[in-house]
Parts: structure tokens; sequence; C-alpha cells
């Protein structure tokens, strides 16, 4: 072990198969393989689809990272994997096999919170967190505003969507405009054309009443009806919609309020480093605003490359060796995959 613990995580929380190997912070394999074109004709992910992909792809996924890392299954130290939260049936394929290589291997079984694991990734680009940290995650299914101290230990959630998460809202809008699933990439894309002050839509919970009681909280869906009121309203009178400055100012309204209350949060609680993490934080303009507002402030902002922002096995395998090396319990034989596992519980 001496640089580090060698760790094998598997993710199969959502439509992505990933299987990552790292030893310590060095990440040494990180093989995807995803389901999403299977899902884009529904619009959206299909859990049945999902979980007999992630038994397709689990064998060939574990094979190829080995492969890539240039190790043998039997070098490992330790077997992390996503229990939770995520679809039940596509969690259960990625803790069976865990529990399988566990069993087989004589090593270790460390089932993890697939947000914490979204946390700690950033730790194979930019080394050990900062402690404390502000995590901002923002993704298909989650955002929330995390007062991190020990990422191994827990996590102090401070706010959270009340409605759509954020990368729901980049999937719903996108749809309105045509664009396909998963729409977030494709807005972000397209947005790059746009004018992002053509139109103003609304800034979810920062009205003064709303600050009150949801200061560190999130809502989209005014957002995403605010869009799709406007296209119609355009569609009726028989205007043709430009798609580029609608998704170009849909975009600025998430990463604006995003952003304003993640530097709200960190100064609020003295914290000095943002950390962005979940499938949103690939997105371009939101790096670059949060950076350049929080910068501003004297606050840092760390942001993990895209391939490492949206899942991964890489994320739950640098989760299991940091447990690992803070000498943290491991899981009991009979973990379950838990879809609702809450944010509090690390290591299940
Ligand atoms: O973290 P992730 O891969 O899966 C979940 O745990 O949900 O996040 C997927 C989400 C999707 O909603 C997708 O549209 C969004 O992340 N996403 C983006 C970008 N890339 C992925 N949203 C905005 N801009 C992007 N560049
Ligand atoms: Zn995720």
């Amino acid at each position: 072990m001496s640089d580090g613990p060698l760790v094998l995580g598997i993710e199969t929380s959502c439509d992505e198969t990933g299987v990552g190997i790292v030893r310590g912070n060095t990440l040494l394999a990180d093989a995807v393989a995803s389901s999403v074109a299977e899902h884009a004709r529904f619009g959206g992910v299909v859990p049945e689809v999902a979980s007999r992909a992630h038994l397709e792809a689990m064998v060939p996924t574990i094979e190829r990272a080995c492969e890539t890392a240039g190790i043998r299954l039997d070098d490992v130290d330790a077997i992390a994997v996503t229990s939770g939260p995520g679809l039940a049936g596509a969690l259960l394929v990625g803790v069976a096999s865990a529990k399988a290589l566990s069993i087989g291997l004589g090593k270790p079984l460390y089932g993890v919170n697939h947000l914490a694991a979204h946390v700690a990734v950033d730790q194979l680009e930019h080394g050990p967190l900062p402690e404390p940290c502000l995590a901002m995650l923002v993704s298909g299914g989650h955002s929330s505003l995390l007062k991190v101290e020990d990422v191994t230990v827990g996590v102090d959630p401070l706010g959270a969507t009340i409605d759509d998460a954020a990368g729901e809202a980049f999937d719903k809008v996108a749809r309105l405009l045509g664009l396909p699933f998963p729409g977030g990439p494709h807005i972000d894309r397209v947005a790059a054309s746009g004018n992002s002050v053509a139109i103003d839509f609304p800034r979810g919970l920062t009205a003064r009443k709303d600050l009150e009681r949801h200061r560190f909280d999130f809502s989209f869906s005014g957002l995403k009806t605010a869009v799709a009121r406007w296209v119609e309203a355009q569609q009726r009178d028989g205007v043709t919609i430009d798609v580029a400055d609608v998704a170009a100012s849909f975009q600025e309204a998430v990463c604006d309020v995003l952003t304003r209350k993640a530097i709200d949060a960190a100064t609020t609680y003295g914290i000095e480093d943002i950390l962005i993490g979940g499938g949103v934080a690939a997105n371009s303009r939101l790096r670059a605003m949060a950076t350049e507002r929080a910068e501003a402030r004297g606050i840092r902002v760390r942001v993990p490359r895209p391939g490492l922002c949206t899942d991964n096995g890489a994320m739950v395998a640098a989760l299991g060796a940091e447990l690992v090396k803070r000498g943290r319990a491991p899981s009991a034989l009979d973990l379950p995959a838990d879809s609702s596992q809450p944010i509090t519980t690390v290591v299940a």
C-alpha cells in the first residue's frame, strides 16, 4: 500500500455501469458503459432497461478496468460500491456484483453514498479535499448544498431542491426545445451561440420572502414552467423560436441561482472552498460563472473535469480509498441496496 490503498469501485445507481480503480488519490482506470442510448427514445431513464444493461455490462466493464489499470482482481485491497441513493433495481446489480467480488477475493466491502462519492472524486484531480468545504451537488436526481468536514464521516445538508433537480430542469427544457436526451450537454452546446440576457427567466427562491425559509434551497419547477409558457406564447404568435437564446437565458437563470446560493452558504459558514460535483457540474457556464463570482470574494472553486462529474466508478473508488486510508469500518455482507439512502449516511 505504498501509495495508498488499491480500491475497485462500482457504480450502477442510474444508467451508467461504472468501474473505477484507484490507488490512493491516483486514478488508474475509469471504465464506463452507458445505456443512455437505449433510454433516449423514452425521454428519460427506464429503470428496468437500465438494470438489464448493468447486468450485461458488469463483467466486461470490470475486465476492461483491470486491463487498463494493469492489475489483477486479487491485487485490490477493497471493493467499494454505490449502495444508494438511486434506482433500486440498478443499484442491486452493483451491490450484488460487489458482494460477489468481496466474498470471492476475501476483501472488505464498502457500500457508499452516491452523493458523497460525487464529492470525493475531486481528490483524484485536485488532491486532498479542503476541510471544511462547501459542496454543491447538481445532478439529474439531486441539487444540494452540503457542508463537508470529513467526507468519510458525514456531510451536513444545508439546503436542497424543493422540486426538480437542476439536471432534471435541463433535461425537461431540452425536451421542450426539441433537443435530445439527456438535455444538459445539448443546452450547454446550443447556448454557446445564444444571448443569455434575451429572456429574463425567473430565479427560484431568491425573493426576500423566500430567503427566510429557503435561503439555501433551490426550486427549478417554476423556471421550467416559465420556459414552457414562453415557448407556447411564441408558437401561438407564429414566431420562430430562437432555440439558442432560450437555452442561453434558461442556463443563465439556473447558473445564477446555483452560484449565488453556493457563495452565500460558503460566506455564511466562513468556508473558503467550494466544490461542485454531479452531472450539471460539467456545464461550461456554471464552471465559468462560479469561478468568476467566487474568486471575486476570495473563495476558491474546485470542479472535477467533466468526465469525472457525470456518474462513474472512479468516484466510488476514490471514496472507498479514503475510507480505507482513514480506517473506517467496512459494510456488512448483508448490505442492502437503499434507493433512498440519506445523504448523511456515507457508508451503509
Ligand atoms: O450525475 P449524473 O451523471 O447522474 C445523476 O446522478 O443524475 O447527472 C446527469 C445529469 C443529467 O440531467 C444531464 O442532463 C446533466 O447531468 N448534465 C448537464 C451537462 N452534462 C450533464 N447539465 C448541464 N450542462 C452539461 N454540460
Ligand atoms: Zn450522480
